[in-house]
């Protein structure tokens, strides 16, 4: 059961400016190249639980329901999805999902150090970010995270990966590379391994994700 429409919304609980909440959709193939690779590496399974903490408009979400039995939707805005309202940086007790195995996001760029540790904290089996490539460089970011959480594997997209402010677009291009960095938690041994998704968007790319 997928808990995507979730039937109220909270209004915005506004932190930031709109402009500061960097409102980028995932195009739906990019997130099922994601659940492909950890289904095939058995990361997940149907049952798990995961929560999409920062939903937008549900792109990412909504794809996310096609390999979870329940995804959580929430956002610190409302763009028409989910519950809004919810700052997922803010510990407090109606932001702790206990039953959540996976945390999945494509989080704003200037927070994605902090929702990865974040994530670290909630989620029982792991967390995945889709971030942009230069996530990975930065002394503050190796000092604060990777040298303590280094992720265990970083899938890197061998295509670009078009988003755009606000919209999605089938026909947009990029200059920015993204790669998923993947978290499993309790932490497994070993160095973080680096795979590349082959071409992909082709075969898991629908007309449909481009309906709304
Ligand atoms: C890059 S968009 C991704 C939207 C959606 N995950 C997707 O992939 O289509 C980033 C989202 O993070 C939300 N956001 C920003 N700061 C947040 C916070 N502290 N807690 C929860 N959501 C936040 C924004 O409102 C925005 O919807």
């Amino acid at each position: 059961m997928s808990v995507a429409s979730t039937p109220y919304a909270v209004m915005a609980k506004r932190h930031d400016s709109k402009e500061e909440l960097d409102f980028f959709p995932t195009p739906p193939w990019a997130t099922r190249a994601l659940c492909n690779w950890l289904l095939a590496n058995d990361y997940i399974y149907s049952t798990d639980i995961c929560w999409e903490p920062a939903c937008g408009a549900g792109h990412m979400s909504r794809t996310l329901s096609e390999y979870f039995a329940s995804v959580y939707e929430t956002d610190i805005n409302y763009y028409g999805c989910g519950v809004g309202g919810i700052d997922f940086l803010e510990k407090s007790p109606s932001n702790e999902r206990s039953l959540t195995s996976w945390i999945i996001t494509n989080p704003p760029f200037n927070k994605a150090e902090e929702f990865a540790l974040r994530g670290l904290e909630v989620a029982h089996k792991g967390v995945a970010l889709l971030v942009r490539t230069s996530f990975l460089e930065g002394v503050g970011r190796y000092n604060n995270l990777f040298t303590t959480n280094p992720p265990s594997a970083v899938l890197q997209f061998s295509e670009r990966v078009p988003m755009h402010k606000g919209r999605l677009d089938p026909k947009g291009s990029t200059a920015t590379s993204y790669c998923w960095a993947v978290w499993r938690t309790p932490r497994l041994p070993g160095h973080t391994q680096l795979h590349w998704i082959k071409p992909c968007r082709r075969s898991l790319e629908r007309m449909e994700d481009y309906n709304d």
